[in-house]
């Protein structure tokens, strides 16, 4: 018996006990009362479907606002003890390594009432990782340019989503707001896989259909292409170098649904940038035409502590390099 029909039975039977308690005056019709106690209205027999791609957002998940300050390090765990009264620098967001950063790091950042995006890559397969072994052979396809020994995934394998349900859950254990999952743009590369971007569409509504019901709202990183396909899933966007390759446009259809760009970009001489240079970045023409309220950052191509931002105000984050090689 289905749950919801054992609530409506259940109710059946508490409206004639009470019927017959008050006496046959009262009609035994349920009238408006045949309430199923999820809260909608409609027509909600039959099966719900993935959540990704039917039915209401369940309310409550963080929808972070446009413009919204955060810092991104994946280079290594960030260094922030239990008893830290404060974080470097003092924005809203933190988008860190989901595997590499202890509890301790979470709960820190969540005491010190930062929210937190938590990164994985999704649709690459990177050895060293604590589930690595669990991929299959046949599940990689070619490495990724530039990254030796890290391969393309097979999107549409059983096996690789079963391992991103549980870096999700994972995510959800260790007190994420949001996940970032990473490479979900095959379709882009040489993958010898013969990924698609329809691939890519139904990974994201896969991924949102775990990570939704978890409360974690989603990314969609870079994946141009696929914007107008799951932007109604997605409720960020994080965007590399999008002012290099001038095609910050596209991305704007993030701003334009009232959602944020988290943007990054990779100048040479991040940590000596001259204001000309900087404006180059930050100020909504030119290559960065379209930019307009994106949240940007100027990082290290490596994703370390440094950050610069548009305001002219650098930090550094101290990164834990303790049991690191
Ligand atoms: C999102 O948009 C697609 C069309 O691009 C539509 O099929 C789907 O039902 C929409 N999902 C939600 C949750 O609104
Ligand atoms: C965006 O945020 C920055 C601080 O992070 C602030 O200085 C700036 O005024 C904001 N811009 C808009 C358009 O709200
Ligand atoms: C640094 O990382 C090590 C190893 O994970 C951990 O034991 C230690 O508590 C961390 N220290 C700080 C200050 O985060
Ligand atoms: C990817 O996985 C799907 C589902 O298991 C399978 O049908 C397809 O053949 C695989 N693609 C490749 C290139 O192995
Ligand atoms: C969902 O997460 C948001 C913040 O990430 C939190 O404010 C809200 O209370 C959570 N809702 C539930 C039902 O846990
Ligand atoms: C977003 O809105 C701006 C201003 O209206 C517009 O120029 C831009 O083309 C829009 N972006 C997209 C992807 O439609
Ligand atoms: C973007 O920034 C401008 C100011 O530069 C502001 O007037 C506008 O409301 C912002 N748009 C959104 C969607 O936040």
């Amino acid at each position: 018996m289905s749950k919801r029909t054992k609530i409506l039975l259940a109710a059946l039977i508490a409206v004639i006990i009470i019927g017959l308690a008050v006496g046959l005056g009262v009609g035994l019709t349920v009238g408006g009362g045949n309430d199923d106690g999820d809260g909608n209205s409609g027509d909600d027999s039959g099966p719900t479907g993935p959540a990704a791609t039917s039915g209401p957002r369940p309310t409550g998940v963080w929808q972070p606002a446009v413009n919204a300050s955060w810092q991104i390090i994946l280079q290594a765990p960030i260094e922030l003890s239990s008893d830290a009264t404060s974080v470097t620098p003092d924005v809203e967001i933190y988008d860190i390594d989901l595997f590499t950063n202890d509890q301790e790091v979470f709960d820190t950042l969540r005491r010190l009432g930062k929210k937190i995006i938590c990164y994985f890559s999704a649709g690459s397969y990177e050895p060293g990782r604590p589930d690595s072994g669990n991929f299959a052979d046949s599940d990689k396809g070619k490495e990724l340019d530039g990254w030796p020994g890290e391969h393309w995934l097979n999107l549409s394998s059983e096996n690789v989503r079963n391992i991103m349900q549980k870096r999700i859950q994972l995510a959800h254990d260790k007190g994420c707001d949001a996940i970032d999952p990473d490479n979900v743009d095959g379709y882009n590369n040489d993958n010898g896989l013969d990924l698609t971007p329809d691939d890519s569409v139904a990974f994201m509504e896969y991924l949102s259909s775990v990570s939704l019901p978890l409360n974690l709202s989603m990314g969609l990183k870079n994946a141009g292409d696929i914007i107008d396909h799951v932007l109604n899933i997605t409720h960020f966007s994080v965007n590399e170098q999008c002012v290099q390759y001038a095609e910050c446009e596209q991305f704007s259809a993030y701003i334009n649904d009232t959602k944020p760009v988290f943007h990054i970009e990779y100048p040479d001489d991040v940590t000596s940038l001259s204001t000309d240079k900087r404006n180059g970045y930050c100020e909504d023409q030119g290559d960065a035409a379209y930019s307009n309220n994106f949240s940007t950052v100027l990082k290290n191509m490596n994703l370390d502590g440094y950050v610069d931002y548009c305001s002219g105000m650098s930090a550094t984050t101290p990164l834990n390099t303790t049991g690191l090689s």
